[in-house]
C-alpha cells in the first residue's frame, strides 16, 4: 500500500504569478549551469595556458616563425632497376616511396637526407649568419671540427655548472652484420659526452664509460649492444647516474644498466644490469620529476607495450611498482616530458633503423593510464610526417623560460654507416586543442596537442640563454 508522507516537502516552486516550474527543472538547470561553469572553467584553463604562452610568444617573433608550416616539395624519381638490398627488403613494393629512397644508398635523393660534408654545420666553420641554426640532417661538428658522436641521446642540464650535457651512443666504428639476419650494427665503443651552454656549439667531453675491450662476459664487451644512454642527477646522494639500454649482439639479453659518477664528465663506474621487474627491456629512457622521483619507461614483452615504474631514492634500481602502459601498441624510443602538471611522451613505431610514424601520448598521472593523441608532426610532407622527418624520437629538452616549448630530439639513422647517423632537433609546442582526444570530459578534450614543426633551418630565440 502507497503510504502518503504528509511532511514530504512540495515540489513545485511558485515562480512568478501564473506559472510554476518544476522543482527538478530548476535544480537541473543549475546543475547545467554549474556545469557549464566548470567546463568554462577547464576550456578557460586550457585556453590561459595557450594565451600566456601566446603573450610570451609575442614577444619573440621567432617563435611565430617556428610554428610556421615550412612544406617540402620532393620529386620521387621514377623506380630503377636495380636497388640497394637494405630498401629491396621492404618488399611488396608497387610503389616507390619517400622511405625506399631513404633507405636505398644509392637514391638520387640521397643528400636530401644525408646532405654531404660541405654542408656541415658547427662553431668552427665559418657559418656568417648561420651561426646557432640547427638544420636537421646535416653533419653537426662540436668545438674541434669532429662530427658529434652521442646518438640515442638525451641531455642533462647540470644546476651546479649551468651547463648542458649531452650524451650518446659513440658510434664511430665500422657498420657490420653480425648475422646475415642481424641488423646492422657498430661494437661498443661507449658513451659520449658533450657540453654546452649555448645548446649548439658542443665541445666534446670524451667517452665518460668505456666498451670493455677483453673480457667477454662484462656487459659492455664490444660484441653487445649499449643504446638510448640517460643521465640525471641524484640530489641526495649527489650522484650523477646513467641508465642505458644493454643487450647482445641478437637483442635477446633485453636488459638496463646503470653506471654512477660524482661527475657530469665521469668517467661513470659501470655497475650491472639486470631485467627489470623480471621483464625484458629494450628501447628505454628515464624521467625526473619535479618532486625529485624518477622513473625508468622502457619497452617490454617482445616491444608490445611500455612498461613505468619508479626508481628508488639512489636512482639505481627500480622499485617494486610498476605499470604496463600502451598495452599492444607496440611503441619504442619513449621520449617523456611535462607540462603544466600533465605528462607527454612521444614514441616511435618498431621497425629497428627506419624511420616510421611517431606518435604522442599524454597522461595526467605519470603511471597512467596514457592516451593516444596522434601524430605530433607539421608542415614537410606528408612522408616525411608518416616517417617523422625520417629519424626517430630520443629525448624532449625543455626550454627554460618558454614554458610550452621544448627541442624535439631525434635520430636519422644511417643503417649502412651508422656512424653517420644524424641528428634531427626540431621545436615542439604543446598547446591548443589534440587533434584526436581520446580521452573526454564531458565532451571536452583534456590533452593539449604536441607539435613539432619541420624547419630545413631555424634558431633558439635569440633572448634565450642557455642560463636559468
Ligand atoms: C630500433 C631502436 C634502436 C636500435 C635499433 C636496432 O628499433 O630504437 O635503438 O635498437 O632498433 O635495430
Amino acid at each position: 500500500m502507497r503510504m502518503r508522507n504528509k511532511y514530504r516537502k512540495p515540489t513545485t516552486l511558485r515562480c512568478n504569478a501564473g506559472s510554476r516550474c518544476s522543482m527538478s527543472a530548476v535544480v537541473w538547470s543549475l546543475v547545467g549551469c554549474l556545469l557549464i561553469l566548470h567546463l568554462y572553467s577547464i576550456v578557460h584553463h586550457k585556453d590561459g595556458v595557450g594565451e600566456e604562452f601566446q603573450m610570451r610568444m609575442s614577444h619573440h617573433p621567432q617563435f611565430h616563425e617556428l610554428q610556421k608550416v615550412e612544406e617540402v616539395n620532393i620529386q620521387i624519381p621514377p623506380p630503377r632497376g636495380k636497388r640497394s638490398p637494405r630498401a629491396g627488403k621492404r618488399r611488396p613494393r608497387r610503389t616507390t616511396t619517400l622511405i625506399d629512397e631513404f633507405l636505398d644508398e644509392n637514391s638520387q635523393l640521397r643528400h636530401i637526407f644525408f646532405p654531404d660534408k660541405k654542408t656541415s654545420i658547427g662553431p668552427l666553420k665559418d657559418q656568417g649568419n648561420d651561426s646557432y641554426y640547427y638544420q636537421p640532417g646535416r653533419i653537426w661538428l662540436d668545438t674541434e671540427g669532429n662530427p658529434i658522436q652521442a646518438h640515442g641521446g638525451g641531455i642533462l642540464y647540470d644546476e651546479k655548472t649551468r651547463t648542458h650535457y649531452w650524451y650518446g651512443e659513440y658510434k664511430d666504428g665500422p657498420t657490420y652484420h653480425a648475422h646475415k639476419k642481424g641488423a646492422a650494427r657498430v661494437d661498443i665503443i661507449g658513451v659520449g659526452c658533450y657540453s654546452s651552454m649555448d645548446l649548439w656549439a658542443w665541445k666534446d667531453e670524451g667517452i665518460v664509460l668505456a666498451a670493455e675491450e677483453n673480457d667477454e662476459t662484462h656487459d659492455l664487451h664490444k660484441s653487445n649492444v649499449l643504446e638510448r644512454p640517460k643521465v640525471i642527477y641524484n640530489e641526495k646522494t649527489r650522484k650523477y647516474v646513467m641508465w642505458m639500454h644493454i643487450d647482445d649482439t641478437n637483442y635477446t639479453k633485453a636488459s638496463v644498466g646503470t653506471a654512477i659518477s660524482d661527475y657530469p664528465t665521469g668517467p661513470f663506474e659501470y655497475l650491472h644490469s639486470q631485467r627489470p621487474h623480471g621483464f625484458d627491456s629494450r628501447d628505454m629512457t628515464i624521467f625526473k620529476d619535479d618532486d625529485g622521483v624518477a622513473y625508468l619507461i622502457y619497452s617490454s614483452e617482445d616491444n608490445s607495450e611500455l612498461h613505468i615504474g619508479p626508481l628508488t631514492e639512489d636512482y639505481l634500481n627500480v622499485t617494486s611498482n610498476a605499470r604496463r602502459i600502451l598495452v599492444g601498441q607496440h611503441r619504442e624510443a619513449p621520449a617523456l616530458f611535462k607540462y603544466q602538471g600533465t605528462y607527454y611522451m612521444i614514441t616511435s613505431g618498431c621497425t629497428g633503423w627506419a624511420p616510421n610514424e611517431a606518435l604522442a601520448h599524454a597522461a595526467e598521472s605519470i603511471m597512467g593510464p596514457w592516451e593516444t593523441m596522434g601524430n605530433p608532426c607539421i608542415g614537410g610532407n606528408k612522408m616525411f610526417r608518416l616517417a617523422n622527418f625520417f629519424a626517430q624520437s630520443t629525448f624532449v629538452l625543455p626550454l627554460p623560460g618558454f614554458p610550452g616549448s621544448f627541442i624535439f630530439m631525434a635520430d636519422r639513422w644511417n643503417p649502412a654507416d651508422l656512424r653517420d647517423s644524424r641528428y634531427v632537433w626540431l621545436p615542439l609546442i604543446v598547446g591548443g586543442p589534440a587533434d584526436q582526444p581520446l580521452e573526454y570530459n564531458f565532451g571536452f578534450p583534456v590533452w593539449s596537442r604536441v607539435s613539432i614543426y619541420w624547419h630545413r633551418k631555424w634558431r633558439l630565440p635569440q633572448g634565450w640563454s642557455g642560463l636559468k
